[in-house]
């Protein structure tokens, strides 16, 4: 057999002790894949990592990550840190530069730093692998990047956050609003200490961006996704969208439009009957449209150590092969600068609900401001939620009422003057809430 592919793993936490167990228990099967055994050579990793109960007294210790990414003697430097510069950033960099193959899971640093890393390894011939970065244990890069690749791809979609997909479950099951069910999840370890990137959408914006840029071979453009997360949907929008056919889950969406291409992280309608509506709990899926094959949606676990472990293994096994392609798909130097579509230009069905103040002509003054900006009205119900809005006081009349607007396709722009002239007139007593209707 050959030589051993010998690798550099940086970060030994979840992920990277996940893959020195997948390692060790099948060690001779993917030798005989990769044709050559793959052996961790030296390891770097914090003092007082939390994941103790993985035996790394058997590797070399080299403490500075960028120095193990510079070693003479690894082939392969795995990048299990995370982060989006600093030392992650550095030490790719330096691996890269180095002529070394990388295999990294750090969505963030390949959302802020993807065009500029891709090019470095196209310039050094080396792999910049990186299957875990999105929808952890879905292999959905080498999807699009391989087996997709006679389609035009019109739409990439998905759930890429177990955390909120764990979240809006709950909520929806129990009734529960979003900060008791987030008590909880961070109680039972589901949801980081500090859950900004998580349920904020930064996380689903990082894989998206990554997502966008194989599905339509553009340059890496982070800073073009429209981001909102989850912190505003109440129990109520959730037995709203249950009465009216729908589901609420955080989606990442990249669309080919005419005037560009769309990114975008936000909670959408999804229609019951989808396949994207089914997926729960912590799980991830991810769907993608191709004008020859159609749609593709693989489900799976997208995190944790074993779920995570078996994708980096997998770019192990196509380095050690000798498979090594650009890691867009596209050749770096050939990715499509990004052209944007804005936001405001967004076209589809919205959902909009407003406390109003239960009085003669408030019906009307929103009727017409719709009217006003050529929105034209699907269904308008004046509801009594099975969960009782906090701070709703029915005891008298003029107090607010919930009211639940579904709206034809209309444009972002439309539905957004629409809503500043409807909090102008005073009929509502709270920022109107809006969530997309997502056409699947
Ligand atoms: N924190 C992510 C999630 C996994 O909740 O899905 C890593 O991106």
């Amino acid at each position: 057999m050959a030589n051993a592919l010998k690798v550099g793993l940086a970060g030994v936490g979840t992920v990277g002790g996940g893959l020195l167990q997948l390692l060790a228990a099948r060690g001779d099967a993917l030798a005989a894949l990769a044709g050559r055994p793959i052996q961790v050579v030296a390891v770097s990793t914090l003092e007082d990592r939390r994941n103790k109960s993985i035996d790394i007294s058997a590797f070399r210790r080299v403490q500075d990550p960028v120095a193990l990414a510079n070693d003479p003697e690894i082939d392969v430097f795995v990048e299990l840190m995370g982060g989006e510069g600093g030392v992650a950033k550095a030490s790719v960099e330096a691996a890269l530069r180095a002529g070394k193959h990388v295999v990294t899971a750090n969505k963030a640093l390949l959302a802020h730093h993807g065009t500029s890393l891709a090019k470095l390894a196209e310039k050094s011939g080396v792999a910049l692998n990186f299957e875990a970065a999105v929808a952890g244990g879905i292999p959905v890069v080498k999807a699009i990047r391989e087996s997709l690749q006679g389609n035009d791809i019109s739409r990439v979609y998905g759930i890429l956050n177990g955390t909120c997909n764990y979240i809006l479950t709950r909520m929806e099951r129990d009734g529960q609003s979003f900060a008791e069910v987030l008590k909880e999840a961070q109680a039972q370890g589901y949801a980081e200490a500090d859950p900004t990137f998580d349920i904020g959408g930064f996380d689903t914006a990082h894989k998206l961006a990554l997502l966008t840029s194989l599905a339509f071979g553009t340059e890496v453009s982070f800073d073009s996704v429209y981001i909102e997360g989850i912190e505003a949907i109440t129990p109520a929008d959730i037995e709203a969208a249950d009465d009216l056919g729908y589901r609420i889950k955080l989606l990442g969406v990249a669309l080919r439009t005419d005037s560009g291409i769309e990114q975008r992280v936000h909670p959408a309608m999804v229609p019951k009957h989808t396949s994207i509506a089914e997926v729960d709990g912590v799980l991830n899926s991810v769907a993608i449209d191709g004008d020859f094959v159609g749609e593709v949606v693989l489900v799976g676990r997208g995190a944790g150590g074993p779920a995570t472990a078996s994708a980096v293994t997998s770019d192990l096994i196509d380095i050690g092969r000798g498979h090594i392609l650009p890691p867009f798909g596209a050749k770096a130097s050939s990715l499509k600068p990004y052209k944007q579509a804005e936001m405001r230009a967004h076209e589809g069905g919205y959902y909009i609900r407003l406390s109003v103040y239960d009085r003669t002509g408030a019906f009307a003054a929103i009727a017409s401001r719709m009217a006003e900006q050529g929105i034209s009205i699907e269904s308008i119900v004046q509801r009594r939620p099975r969960v009782e809005l906090p701070g709703l006081d029915r005891s008298h009349k003029g107090s607010p009422a919930a009211v639940v607007m579904i709206t034809h396709q209309t444009t972002e722009d439309a539905v957004r003057r629409a809503l500043a002239a409807i909090e102008r007139d005073g009929h509502v007593d709270a920022k109107p809430q809006m969530i997309r209707i997502e056409k699947l």
